[in-house]
């Protein structure tokens, strides 16, 4: 069967643009640095993106570009009869643990939607939106059925194949959340009390780079902010054909989508203070200090609707490209067809969505990493641990497997110095500084 294509370079970039873009730069972004202090961190998370994630997103996107497979299926070809390729099934994996957990997230922000469409999320709760929040993510099925609602979406996208509802969609609609963004940041920051929120934003304490979780936590954030490491954007990039040429758009994919977290920090922290809500009360952060500023604005309600439409909308956009990669692999090395694969694979992933939902209520009591829950779990297994190790592996694959004009010749680097910082920086400084962070962090433990 003939592997399918991009129809342009454009329309791969607004895919990748639209995996990056989700909830990891609302919703994990803000309580990622919420709870590792804010401006120290979100320096450290700057500099792991310039300094490992945009490097190596151009590897991963050449990886898939030149072996025109599926994550482990370029392992097999690119480095015949040697174990390489059992980091694609990390990427198999990961994926689809983080896709149990994201649509179980994304389900809460569908709840959101729908309760501003009908009105109930309008008026003030009588225990505050806190504490409804959390009556609502406890219970047993309700969290369920907006995580199925989400994940079935998602299959009926990867299902039908990726280039016409989705692209056009991310089009107009991630335009409109960055339009939104910006004016809830310019609103939040008049909030009485936002200074505090943008002192702890961007005024770095620099005592939390003491502890190594800090740095740990940041390359983790960038990781997963720009789908790196376990063959998302890989699998992106094996739909790419050789002239459509690579360096210019994984740049605009990495800063756009670190903005894109800046904002949302600056639209959420203001609020923060301003509502005395704890900056490290974790995942649930943006979901109780956004309806309190939409509570607060004339139009708030409009203002949701919308807010949570786009934000839907950048979500799938993620979503899609995080069964792509299981589906993929499925699609060849089982030789199923695009709609079976997705089947099978979304079914594993709403069971496992299940009991992450569970583990929000009344199976809290699972921590089956530290005192983390089975969300927190299998966030931190595949951000922070099978995402760097991808992506440690692509760097070695490209820096030392391969000679340097060969790493040149497959990312269209053809600018010599900026091609020779890249080389260093995937070659050197990337893989040292994730196995520093790596080994700091074990230390640690
Ligand atoms: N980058 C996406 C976000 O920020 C999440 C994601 C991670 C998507 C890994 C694909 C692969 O929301
Ligand atoms: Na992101």
């Amino acid at each position: 069967m003939q592997r399918e294509n991009w129809a342009s370079r454009l329309g791969f970039m607004l895919a990748a643009m639209g995996s990056a873009v989700g909830l990891g730069n609302i919703w994990r972004f803000s309580y990622v640095a919420g709870e590792s202090g804010g401006g120290a961190f979100l320096i450290l998370y700057i500099i792991s993106v310039l300094v490992i994630g945009i490097p190596l997103l151009l590897v991963e996107v050449s990886i898939g570009r030149k072996a025109q497979q599926d994550v482990v299926g370029s392992y097999k070809k690119l480095v015949p009869n040697k174990p390489w390729f059992m980091v694609g099934y990390l990427g198999v994996l990961g994926t689809m643990l983080i896709l149990s957990f994201y649509s179980v997230v994304a389900g809460w922000s569908l709840y959101y939607l729908w309760g501003y469409i009908t009105g109930a999320m309008v008026p003030m709760p009588e225990n505050g939106y806190g504490a409804a929040f959390d009556s609502f993510i406890t219970q047993d099925y309700a969290p369920i059925f907006w995580h199925g609602l989400f994940l079935a979406l998602t299959m009926l996208i990867v299902l039908v194949g990726i280039k016409n509802g989705i692209e056009l969609a991310n089009k107009i609609l991630m335009p409109v959340l960055a339009l939104l963004m910006i004016g809830l940041a310019v609103y939040s920051v008049t909030l009485p009390g936002a200074g505090e929120g943008l002192a702890f934003l961007f005024q770095p304490d620099w005592s939390v780079l003491k502890d190594p979780s800090v740095y740990f936590s940041a390359m983790g954030q960038a990781f997963f902010s720009l789908s790196l490491g376990i063959g998302t954007m890989l699998t992106y990039g094996s739909y790419l054909s050789k002239s459509q040429k690579l360096p210019g758009p994984v740049v605009g994919i990495g800063v756009l989508d670190t903005l894109f977290a800046i904002i949302s920090g600056v639209v959420i922290f203001p609020a923060v203070f301003a509502f005395n809500i704890d900056p490290s009360s974790g995942p649930t952060l943006v979901f109780i200090t956004l309806p309190e500023i939409f509570h607060q604005m004339s139009f708030g309600h409009v203002i949701a609707i919308i807010f949570f439409t786009a934000l839907s909308f950048a979500t799938i956009s993620s979503s899609i490209s995080l069964l792509e990669v299981p589906v993929a692999y499925l699609m060849r090395a089982a030789k199923l067809s695009r709609p079976l694969a997705s089947f099978l694979v979304s079914i594993v992933i709403f069971i496992l969505g299940v009991t992450v939902s569970l583990g929000m209520g009344k199976w809290s009591g699972i921590t089956p990493i530290g005192d983390r829950n089975i969300l927190d779990s299998m966030d931190y297994i595949a951000s922070n641990i099978f995402m760097p190790v991808g992506g440690l592996t692509m760097a070695l694959l490209m820096g030392w497997y391969w000679n340097k004009s060969e790493a040149l010749s497959s990312t269209d680097l053809s600018e010599k110095k900026i091609g020779d910082v890249w080389y260093l920086l995937i070659k050197f400084s990337a893989p040292i500084l994730i196995l520093i962070i790596f080994l700091n962090q074990i230390g640690n433990v």
